[in-house]
């Protein structure tokens, strides 16, 4: 490169930067979709320093219509963005100072780009996890609609992915939700800890002039100003934190999105999805594949990836700002970018999902899913629990071997494993019967699923 030095920083260089290094230090290809958050910042900022006397009040209207300016610039895409800049912060200056001159130059007094790039990433990040949170909401939503209309739906629930006992799909549907209310307490949680200026940070050590930390973060929408200057230019915690929070989301994802899977199975056949969330295959012809299910439980790998990434990315780094942070962004924006699709497909998805009441009804009785219920029968007649369980292991037996469900029996032949068995016996055998009686806050009987539903409608309200 010619000895043309950086505009910003080249005062003491007496070359340019290498060509290749400055394309392998440059981040305004990812960074520039700070660009909002970075303006904004930069207005809070010159107001500050204009009410502290630093800018005059021509200056600092010079500079924000011009930052006023360069945003609708941006925003119409009448931008070329410069490597030479490296990143959004230099580039926005340049261009500033190429509109308005040299007030543009005095924007970075008692500022770095170190607490200038921990406050946008801090604005942005506040913004995204708002707006993953209104995708959360629309999916519980969805979730709840679904689990009403099949409170009293019956399928096999499962240990092991054995037939265990029976529950009701709403139920079923109604735990998914309460994974959601984690997700999106933890969100919140952390929001509290990105929710704090950086700004004023300065390099490191805070600045000289006479700036106003409370009234910048005030102006941003902060709670507060960060206590230390070293920790707030180094601090990528929030990051790391809501990278682990978005693969907790995933994960959770990848649960359901496994069950759908297995769910829209021929060998399964407990639900159908609608054609527009599947594809087909150019080679089979019968095929009806869930592929949206199956990229979002794919795409988790990715997620907990850049978790991954960023601890590993922090992990012993000396305080404090180091070039090492600018590779914060890539995970971080590409863990909201799959967030938020991913969530949108299934807010998208979930409440068609149409329930094959008779096929999960069938799959239930097969699998004597109320051999528990006959052995609490056995108890409620006076058998200690673990004779009972071994009464009705036999009984399961015999199912087995002439292909009968325990309900299928006759009263005779269910009375060959004890003489306490009654007509009544037959209460409790049935689906309706088992899942009814399991009838308490957090049972799955129907009744209790509607009050659960009823319950998490005003949680989400
Ligand atoms: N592009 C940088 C980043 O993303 C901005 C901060 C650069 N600061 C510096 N002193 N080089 O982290």
């Amino acid at each position: 490169m010619s000895d043309s030095s950086n505009q910003q920083w080249g005062g003491r260089f007496s070359e340019g930067v290498d060509a290749f290094v400055a394309r392998f230090t440059a981040s305004i290809d990812f960074d520039r979709r700070l660009y909002r958050h970075d303006i904004q910042g930069s207005m809070a900022h010159a107001r500050m320093l204009h009410n502290s006397g630093i800018l005059s009040a021509e200056e600092l209207s010079a500079i924000i219509g011009g930052l006023e300016g360069i945003l609708k610039d941006i925003e119409n895409d009448k931008i070329d963005w410069s490597i030479e800049l490296e990143d959004i912060h230099m580039n926005i200056e340049a261009r500033l100072t190429d509109r308005i001159g040299d007030a543009g130059k005095k924007l970075h007094t008692g500022r770095s780009r170190n607490d200038q790039v921990a406050t946008d990433i801090r604005l942005w990040l506040r913004d995204e996890i708002d707006a993953i949170d209104i995708e959360l909401a629309r999916f519980q939503q969805g979730l709840l609609d679904l689990a009403e209309r099949n409170a009293d739906t019956i399928m096999p629930g499962f240990t092991h992915l054995q037939t265990a006992q029976p529950v009701t799909f709403g139920h079923h549907l109604m735990a998914w939700f309460e994974m959601m209310v984690r997700d999106r307490e933890r969100l919140q949680d952390c929001r509290k800890r990105i929710n704090v200026s950086p700004l004023g940070a300065a390099a490191l050590a805070g600045t000289t002039y006479p700036i106003d930390r409370e009234f910048t973060a005030k102006e941003l929408g902060f709670d507060r100003p960060t206590r230390n200057s070293l920790d707030s230019v180094s601090d990528r915690d929030f990051a790391i934190e809501f990278c682990a929070a978005g693969a907790l989301i995933m994960t959770h994802l990848s649960r359901m999105s496994e069950e759908l899977v297995l769910w829209t199975s021929a060998q399964f056949n407990f639900i159908d999805l609608p054609d527009r969330f599947c594809t087909g295959s150019s080679i089979m012809p019968q095929k009806k594949n869930p592929d949206v299910p199956e990229l979002v439980r794919g795409k988790t790998g990715r997620v907990n990836g850049h978790l991954v990434s960023l601890l590993t990315l922090m992990k012993s780094q000396p305080l404090a700002y180091n070039k090492d942070n600018q590779e914060d962004k890539e995970p971080l924006f590409d863990t909201v970018d799959t967030l938020k699709d991913c969530l949108r497909a299934f807010a998208d998805m979930i409440p068609h999902i149409e329930a094959k009441r008779e096929s999960m009804y069938e799959a239930a009785r097969r699998g004597f899913s109320t051999a528990t219920d006959l052995a609490d029968y056995l108890v409620r007649k006076g058998m200690p629990f673990r004779d009972s369980h071994e009464v009705v292991g036999k009984a399961v037996a015999y199912g087995i071997e002439q292909n009968k469900d325990l309900s299928e029996m006759t009263l005779e032949e269910l009375k060959v494993f004890s003489g306490t068995i009654e007509q009544d016996v037959f209460d409790v055998l049935t689906l309706e019967g088992s899942v009814a009686a399991r009838n308490h806050i957090g049972g799955t009987a129907p009744g209790q699923v509607l009050k659960a539903v009823e319950v998490a409608r005003s949680l989400i309200a």
